[in-house]
């Protein structure tokens, strides 16, 4: 197989101080110093999940996300040590020497993302993003491909018996690693119905029709791990660059370096880390359902000079063969449908090779 460059194997050997590649430089109009708002940010809405009046949840959620496309919540439910199970497991998959992380890697002819690897839009002028991840599938049970989660044999059943096993640590970490992802999945099941449901009353349909039109219970629950090494440059390269989600809505959880930044009244604002708080980012899926109501929000992420930065995005999907469009109860001659309906695999296509 090719040899990829790993971005974290560049930022790991010496390379003259305070420089990075040419092809990690943005231009002038991307580059973070530049571009960066550099008075106070307003806040993103950080909503509480704990509200038990229902009509005022769906209120919030409704307002974030059509002026921001973005929001916090806290108080969803999910354990700290749930979410803090899942970021050892990740940096740990991370932190593996290189080859055994690259028995993971993504094969270069599949069709499905999952797996290790470096870089997924393709990029104008052969720019790159400080940025390497690794894909898995977390939801539905049949969707899971366990060939690619982190530190993991292909099941259970794969792991040698006890008397052959000569490396307890690593055996014990692989179970540590699959159990802290399921339980992070069946936890972030609820937050995800509840939160389907709010954006589907907010935009006046019944409370489980937004889902339905994007697949109900074969919603697909795609599972990245975004890892930033600490960049000589900060100033000058991006970690991923400008983008809106391909998803219904993203569910992330970053480690405690700041990076994630949006944009909103044409500017770039930094994205407040509060510990443990879900940050749910509206996609392009739920921009077409909603025939333009919710934001698909444009977002971006900075490195660090001295720390790695590692993100948990976890992007709700249709499943490839269904047609997303509009939804019909929001659609009417005086409304027409904005966006064309399409099959999501051909949404996916058409937006990787930037095509109508
Ligand atoms: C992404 O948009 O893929 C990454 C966001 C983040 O790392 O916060
Ligand atoms: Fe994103």
């Amino acid at each position: 197989m090719m040899e990829v460059e790993r971005v974290q194997g560049i930022a790991s050997i010496s390379i003259p101080k305070d420089t990075i590649p040419p092809e990690f430089i943005r231009p002038e109009n991307e580059q973070p110093a530049l571009t960066t708002f550099p008075g106070l940010a307003p806040e993103v809405p950080v909503i509480d999940f704990a509200n038990k009046d229902e009509k005022n949840l769906v209120d919030l959620i409704f307002d974030a996300s059509c002026k921001w496309g973005l929001f916090q919540i806290v108080n969803h439910d999910i354990p700290s040590d749930v979410i803090r199970k899942l970021q050892d497991a990740g940096k740990e998959f991370f932190e593996l020497t290189q080859h055994e992380k690259e028995i993971y890697a993504k094969p270069p002819d599949a069709k499905s993302v999952e797996g290790y690897g470096t870089k997924l839009q393709k990029e104008v002028e052969g720019k790159k993003g400080w940025v390497d991840h690794l894909f898995h599938k977390i939801w539905p049970p049949a969707a899971i491909n366990y060939q690619f989660w982190p530190k993991n044999p292909p099941s259970y059943r794969c792991l040698p018996p006890l008397s052959l096993e000569k490396n307890w640590e690593k055996r014990k970490q692989n179970i540590i690693s699959r159990e802290a992802n399921e339980e992070y999945a069946k936890y972030l099941h609820g937050v995800i119905g509840k939160l389907l449901r709010s954006l589907s009353l907010g935009l006046g349909l019944e409370g489980h029709e937004l889902k339905d039109a994007v697949g109900g219970e074969e919603l697909v629950y795609l599972m990245k791990i975004n890892y930033y090494p600490p960049c000589p440059r900060p100033d000058l390269a991006l970690g991923v660059v400008a983008h809106t989600d391909m998803s219904v809505i993203t569910i992330l959880v970053p480690n405690d370096v700041q990076g994630l930044q949006v944009f909103q009244d044409n500017n770039w604002f930094d994205v407040k880390y509060i510990p443990n708080a879900l940050i749910v980012h509206i996609g392009d899926q739920s921009q077409i359902v909603s025939n333009g109501k919710y934001k698909s929000v444009l977002h971006r992420t900075t490195v660090n000079k001295e720390k790695t930065r590692i993100s948990w995005p976890v992007f709700l999907e249709p499943p490839s063969e269904l047609e997303v469009g509009p939804h019909p109860k929001l659609v009417s001659d005086e409304n027409p449908p904005k966006y064309m309906s399409k099959k999501y695999s051909d949404y996916v296509y058409c937006k990787l090779n930037k095509l109508p």
